[in-house]
């Protein structure tokens, strides 16, 4: 089934943030689109909103001013459900609720043409239970589009246990012809993209709960070493804390209360105190007029070691050599080491994370002046790195590591020695996510990777993330995560396969 033809009427019902975005979407790609909602005048302000938007568009030649004057043509309030009748999409964007949904759809159903189709923009509720009580449940599927609408890219387009394959396609066809990417998922819960980015949130509010680091630092090294484009905390205080501290629970609780998904008291206790984020002036931080930006704390500057040796070929290793060369610095390059050591720099032995934490990795080698490093997405131009050390490291040795990825360039976040660290345990909790909602056949492996890029702006899918790790360190991290915390941290069954095959997670 092709995309629907740009003469269809589509039907927008409910005209709040979601619907508005939609309709103008809809309203830019050609179609006459009617637009409803039960509060009086909230379907004409939103048109007007739209016609302001779209204007301040082609003013700044942005987009074709014919184009937006077409589409405000095309866009009108419905006074009532009756006046969508003609209408071959409805797109529902209500309130969130299961029985107001399942209720508007079944009076809808009355009212349209048998091949009108029928669309939910839930984020949340399984389209299976929206559509049960339809007499044409094949009709009806999930397009979860994302937060600007007109801006985001993705998406996602989900079929419950009773959406026929020519709705999917038709809706995934008609989200492409008007301009989005969209990916294939089936309702399961949180559908891909609010699944896979638990994690992300997840673990750095377990970070913070271990007072692994503060907020601020916590946001820096996941910008500037993980290639995130914001850091959980000042995301959340966007999206709101309780918003995402709602979504974090419903997901919970419809996984029967899985351990990786289980919410965060350090979140909850915002919330509890009314401090939401950016919609109530303070979330992590603070946004009243004048209040300080907190700045990340790194290290003290420290003088180059003497004596440095850098170990093996690993993209740390290689990338360290350049900076350190290019600097001027005088270095010993060696071969792979037998423990995996990085560096040795003065008496300091650096290693990349796996998992351990610096004290345990210690006592493990029996080397006390153990430092270790965190993930970074790209070692060449990374601004910074986190270091961490065990409870009987030497502070000479944490000075000469110190040192030594100073001149190399790197602001160094001396970290609290908990397992994982901050990127590569965030990152590897991903990775499993992303596996795991794979193999479990809710959307293809290319599709979690492209919608965690289009919908939350990763910069790398997780899979092709984890690829570039290797699943055997991925397993590693986590198995040794799993020893320390317990089974939030198991490795799903599809990376150990990966682990046991060496086949990578997306090669199916
Ligand atoms: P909103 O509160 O901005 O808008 C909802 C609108 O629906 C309101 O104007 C309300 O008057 C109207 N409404 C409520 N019940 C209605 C009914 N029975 N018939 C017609 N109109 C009705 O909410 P928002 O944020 O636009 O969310 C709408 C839907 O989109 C929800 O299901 C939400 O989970 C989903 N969603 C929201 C996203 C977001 O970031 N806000 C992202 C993706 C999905």
């Amino acid at each position: 089934m092709a995309a629907l033809d740009p003469g269809i009427a589509i039907g927008v019902i409910g005209a709040g943030t979601m619907g508005a975005g939609i309709a103008q979407v809809a309203a830019m790609a050609g179609h006459p689109v009617a637009l409803y909602d039960t509060r009086e005048g909230v379907a004409d302000r939103s048109i007007a909103g739209i016609a302001v938007s779209l204007e301040k568009l082609a003013a700044r030649k942005k987009i074709d001013a014919n184009q937006a004057a077409r589409a405000i043509a095309a866009l009108r309030p419905a006074q009532n459900l009756e006046a969508l009748a003609d209408c071959g999409l409805l797109i529902e964007a209500i309130v969130e609720s299961l029985d107001i949904k399942a209720r508007l759809f079944s009076v809808l159903e009355n009212i349209v043409s048998p091949t009108c189709l029928l669309a939910t923009n839930t984020s949340s509720i399984p389209v299976t239970a929206i559509g049960a009580a339809l007499k044409h449940p094949g009709r009806l599927g999930g397009m979860h589009f994302f937060n600007p609408a007109p801006r985001l890219p993705l998406v996602e387009i989900v079929s419950g246990l009773d959406t026929s394959h020519d709705t999917a396609q038709c809706l995934f066809d008609t989200a492409a012809a008007w301009g989005k990417s969209p990916v294939l998922a089936r309702s399961t819960p949180g559908f891909i993209v609010n699944r896979v980015a638990r994690p992300f949130y997840g673990e750095g509010l377990r970070l913070l709960q271990e007072q692994a680091l503060d907020a601020a630092t916590l946001d820096h090294v996941l910008r500037a070493c993980g290639g995130f484009r914001m850091g959980p905390c000042e995301l959340t205080d966007l999206i709101g804390q309780d918003v995402n501290a709602a979504v974090s629970h419903s997901v919970w609780t419809a996984f029967y209360y899985a351990p990786r998904f289980e919410p965060s008291q350090v979140q909850q206790a915002l919330v509890d105190g009314g401090r939401l984020g950016r919609k109530s002036g303070r979330g992590f931080f603070d946004y009243s007029a004048g209040a300080a930006v907190l700045a990340p704390s790194l290290a003290k500057a420290q003088p180059c070691p003497t004596h440095i040796t850098l170990f093996g070929s690993s993209p740390l290793a290689r990338a360290l050599g350049q900076r350190l060369q290019a600097a001027g610095v005088v270095l010993q390059l060696s071969a792979e080491h037998s423990d995996g050591r990085i560096a040795q720099a003065d008496q300091a032995v650096v290693y990349l994370t796996d998992g351990r934490s610096a004290t345990q990795r210690a006592h493990d080698l029996n080397e006390p002046a153990t430092v270790l490093l965190d993930l970074l997405l790209d070692p060449d131009t990374a601004s910074c790195i986190p270091l961490a050390a065990g409870r009987r490291c030497p502070s000479a040795a944490v000075s000469a590591a110190t040192g030594l990825l100073q001149a190399a360039g790197l602001d160094v976040v001396p970290i609290r020695d908990v397992p994982g660290m901050v990127v590569m345990r965030t990152v590897a909790m991903l990775v499993n996510e992303a596996a795991d909602t794979v193999s479990q056949g809710v959307c293809t492996a290319a599709d979690v990777d492209r919608a965690m890029c289009l919908g939350v702006n990763y910069p790398l899918g997780p899979l092709e993330w984890g690829a570039r790790i290797g699943a055997a360190t991925v397993g590693m991290v986590l198995t040794h995560l799993q020893v320390a915390y317990g089974d939030r941290y198991l490795p799903c069954a599809a990376l150990q396969s990966s682990i046991y095959s060496g086949i990578p997670i997306h090669v199916a």
